[in-house]
């Protein structure tokens, strides 16, 4: 049966499953989750939601609920449509306003390893039932209950797995770290909250450019996990993957496991740290050539500090990537979503907590 990701506009996802029999509002209220409707008649327009990705069949939209215009740019009705493959669907409509239950998923601690002295590697595994689907490239809120901390975190595992790992930096004297490096144990009881947000593998129809900075590597991992499982091995992609300092340039026996496994997937590696001897120094963004870009023909995805995301933003466009080709995660600290949800006057119990998909950006067409 296909599998069907709504993306919530407050940057939530829940997956279903569709049969190719059933229109995707019909599937979506079977699993409980009331995307809006009016007429299911295909004549009022209320259920539009845009495809992200994947085939379907339209149905028969009257043209006052759903323009050819809109139709070609990727607009559907839910009411009409039928999924013919699986499906990445955006929901006009926040995940509350749809009735959607929060997810949570209680999970264990299956190993932690210092990958550095500033990089841990963390796994889990679920203790009831599996673990939530994901796209690549989303995060969870990973919270220790008996710490009362919670920060989100990408998955750096493919979508379907058994074990979900996530790439954290060590800070020193930062909660989550000190919780993790002083007390976790294997076995240790975490609750995982998710998927969240708009940072995801979108279909590749040209070629991507990953801009990665420090653990803004993350989800980078389980994008190119993604690529090397769905059959679209041949797709071209080069990863520009920076740190301070050498010691920080981790997992670089998964990325080239997986370049074994993609023919045109290629990397560099860059350390800003001037005194460090590694063979390419700078930023990332120094790496960002207009070749690189492919003369902005080209998908760029960027994640790490928000510095980092700015400034490749800015030379993205500067070399004529189009803003709606441009994909990015900002791994922004607590304290500033604290502040923004203090100004959303929304819950924030101890300023990790994120709902609102504020930092990241998935420009629509
Ligand atoms: C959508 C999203 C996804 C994220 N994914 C990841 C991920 O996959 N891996 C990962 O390592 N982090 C990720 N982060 C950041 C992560 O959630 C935490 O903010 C970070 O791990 C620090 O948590 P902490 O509790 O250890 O430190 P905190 O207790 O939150 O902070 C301790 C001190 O360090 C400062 N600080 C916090 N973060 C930074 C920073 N980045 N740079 C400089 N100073 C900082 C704080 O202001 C504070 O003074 C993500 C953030 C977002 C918003
Ligand atoms: S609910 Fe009216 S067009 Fe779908």
């Amino acid at each position: 049966m296909p599998q069907i990701a709504l993306n919530f506009e407050d940057g939530i996802t829940r997956f279903i499953d569709a049969d190719e029999s059933e229109s995707i509002a019909d599937a979506a209220y079977r699993h409980s989750i009331n995307v809006p409707l009016d007429c299911a008649n295909g004549v009022c327009g209320t259920c539009k939601a845009f495809r992200q990705s994947g085939e379907c069949d339209r149905g028969s939209p009257s043209e006052g609920a759903l323009s050819e215009a809109e139709a070609v740019e990727g607009y559907i009705l839910c009411c009409q449509t039928r999924a013919k493959s699986d499906l990445v669907i955006d929901i006009l409509a926040s995940s509350e306003a749809c009735k959607v239950k929060p997810k949570q998923t209680i999970c264990e601690v299956v190993d932690l390893e210092s990958l550095s002295e500033h990089r841990i590697r963390l796994s889990v595994r679920s203790r009831e039932g599996g673990l939530p689907m994901f796209l690549p490239g989303q995060y969870a809120n990973i919270t220790a209950p008996d710490e009362g901390v919670s920060r989100p975190y990408s998955f750096t595992s493919a979508p379907g797995s058994d074990v979900a790992t996530f790439l954290i930096r060590n800070l020193p004297n930062g909660r989550m770290s000190l919780f993790l490096k002083a007390k976790v144990k294997r076995g240790e009881r975490l609750l995982l909250d998710g998927p969240f947000g708009n940072f995801y593998l979108r279909t590749p129809t040209r070629p991507m450019l990953f801009i990665a900075a420090g653990t803004g590597v993350g989800p980078f991992l389980s994008m190119l996990g993604c690529l090397a499982m769905t059959g679209s091995r041949d797709q071209v992609v080069r990863l520009i993957y920076g740190t301070r300092d050498p010691a920080d340039l981790v997992e670089l026996e998964r990325i080239e496991a997986l370049r074994a496994l993609l023919p045109n997937f290629s990397y560099v590696t860059t350390c800003s740290n001037p005194a460090s001897q590694h063979q390419l120094s700078g930023r990332v963004t120094d790496y960002m050539s207009a070749e690189a870009l492919n003369y902005g023909d080209v998908d760029v995805y960027l994640c790490g500090p928000p510095e980092m995301v700015e400034s490749g933003r800015r030379h993205a466009a500067k070399y004529g990537s189009p803003p709606a080709n441009i994909y990015f995660e900002n791994f922004a600290p607590a304290a500033t979503l604290y502040q923004v949800t203090n100004e959303q006057n929304l819950r924030s119990d101890d300023c990790g907590r994120r709902r609102v998909s504020d930092t990241s950006s998935a420009a629509r067409p």
